[in-house]
């Protein structure tokens, strides 16, 4: 009988069960769809008890539908990350967890980074704090939720609230663990320094395990529950970013995945562990054991089209739109645009950064603000590319796995190549970081040796290869880099700040 793979991910926007079978190909997938609440601005939430529900008629839709339970080896597990849980000492959850996107820590921020100073904090955890990690969440909750603080014996991140309903156990996986803030990515265990300096006790934290290890196995409630035999081993798998480049192959160095949907996504895996010397780029583990990775997020990409189109040219088809851009020649005619419509975090850390369309004449046509638009994105991706070649550990960078919404037109793809001056070549990801949690389960049960031999399950597309003329990107390119300098003060003015 064919074996089977199972890939779970709860992510923002949806609880999703993906069935594999052992040669790579999908067989099933199920999403229930789930919102998120913002109780007060800048808050955002989710609860808990309804990510367990809607993984439970995910995996019970796809495992009704297909009727395979019996042949699933192995379960992954991944999702959204740096979300916190908190629970008691009886597992029970305190408060709506605390999301990835929620902005309410500004002053937890700048207390951690005082606490530890900013440069031992980037080489300890290889990040600069940000709002959307968890440790601020929890020091949050500790200011302004002292009964709930003083309840909590655990703490957990999002998808490893699914794993304590599977297993029964407190266990995290290290590349969603990277995301606290709380671990020393380096040696790939929960920072004591950090704890310490934070007064967190360190017991509160689950056990840490590489992304093919099992974490533990199906218990006989979550078996009743879902329709899964108890007894199934489920694997560390990895935070969202992480399984995703796993599905697409990105599991050595050298070989780079980059998503262009909402937000771009720039994700080099490194052999040794390095970190951006300002934290500008995020470094966390790999969740291919004994990698670590730099991660430079752009959070307007496709994004931007996406905005440009319903403001400017409402309804217009996106084909239409690139085509008059595809007439235009490299560099725009001197039309810079600026990606930064939802504030930046990858090279700019900064949440009043604001687009902009620069050197604008009366010559313009909508072809160049199209052609622009298509440059920005790619020279905003560019910038961190060009901060991990700076490092030893990313230098060499051999090709550029793509995928994601802005990866489907050709123009774009070409654009990018020119830029970046690497191959591109085009992955079928539309089942996301499912399919890379689901390898990553197939390595834990045995069926490939190591992420490297699952990678080549991964179907590769279309080639784009760089033009041996780039010099009119590269002039541009030098340009768009002088502009965010010159215009931060001016973006903070606009902003009131
Ligand atoms: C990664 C990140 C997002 C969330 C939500 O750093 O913030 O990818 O994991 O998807």
């Amino acid at each position: 009988m064919m074996q089977h793979l199972l890939g779970l991910d709860i992510s923002t926007t949806g609880a999703k069960a993906l069935l594999i079978d052992t040669n790579g190909a999908v067989v099933a997938s199920h999403t229930v769809p789930q919102s998120v609440s913002t109780p007060q601005p800048l808050w955002s939430e989710q609860d808990p008890a309804d990510w367990w529900e809607n993984m439970v008629q995910a995996v019970q839709a796809v495992l009704g539908r297909t009727g395979l339970a019996d042949s699933v080896m192995a379960i992954g597990i991944t999702g959204q990350m740096h979300g916190l849980v908190c629970l008691d000492k009886t597992g029970e959850v305190l408060r709506p967890a605390i999301l990835w996107n929620d902005q309410r820590t500004g002053a937890e921020v700048e207390t951690i980074t005082a606490k530890i100073g900013a440069q031992r904090l980037i080489e300890l955890t290889g990040n600069q704090a940000l709002t959307g990690f968890t440790a601020p969440k929890l020091l949050w909750v500790r200011k302004h939720e002292p009964k709930v603080y003083e309840q909590i014996a655990h703490i957990l991140l999002p998808k490893d609230y699914i794993r304590f309903r599977l297993i029964g156990d407190y266990a995290t996986d290290l590349a969603g663990a990277a995301g606290t803030l709380l671990l020393n990515v380096a040696e790939r265990r929960w920072s004591h320094e950090v704890l310490a300096a934070l007064e967190i006790p360190d017991d509160w934290m689950p056990r840490t395990h590489e992304g093919t290890a099992v974490t533990g196995k199906v218990s006989q409630a979550a078996a009743e529950a879902t329709g899964l035999p108890a007894g199934i081993p489920v694997v560390g798998g990895g935070g969202d970013q992480a399984a995703q480049a796993v599905g697409v192959g990105a599991v050595e160095p050298g070989i780079v995945a980059l998503t262009v949907g909402t937000s771009g996504v720039v994700f080099a895996p490194l052999a040794s562990y390095a970190y951006e010397p300002e934290g500008r780029l995020h470094a966390f583990c790999h969740a291919a054991p004994g990698l670590w990775h730099f991660m430079g997020v752009m959070l307007s990409a496709a994004g931007s089209l996406q905005w440009y189109r319903d403001a400017l040219a409402p309804g217009a088809d996106f084909d239409v739109l690139v085509n008059e851009a595809a007439s235009i020649a490299p560099g725009a005619e001197g039309l810079q645009f600026l990606p930064y419509l939802t504030g930046e975090r990858a090279p700019h850390p900064d949440p009043v950064a604001r687009g902009a369309f620069v050197g604008l004449t009366a010559r313009h046509r909508r072809g160049h603000m199209t052609r622009a638009v298509l440059e920005g994105v790619a020279f905003g991706l560019r910038d961190s590319f060009e901060l991990i070649r700076q490092s030893e550990a990313g230098r060499e960078i051999k090709q550029v796995r793509v995928s994601g919404g802005g990866a489907r037109s050709a123009l774009w793809r070409q654009i990018m190549a020119n830029t970046i001056g690497v191959p591109l070549i085009t992955v079928d990801a539309l089942e996301g970081a499912a399919y890379g949690a689901a390898l990553l389960a197939g390595v834990g049960a045995g069926i490939w040796p190591d992420s490297r031999a699952a990678a080549s399950a991964v179907r590769l597309g279309v080639e784009t290869l760089p033009e041996n003329d780039r010099s009119a990107y590269e002039a541009a390119y030098q340009v768009y880099r002088s502009l965010y300098p010159a215009l931060k003060d001016a973006f903070a003015a606009l902003a009131g700040h």
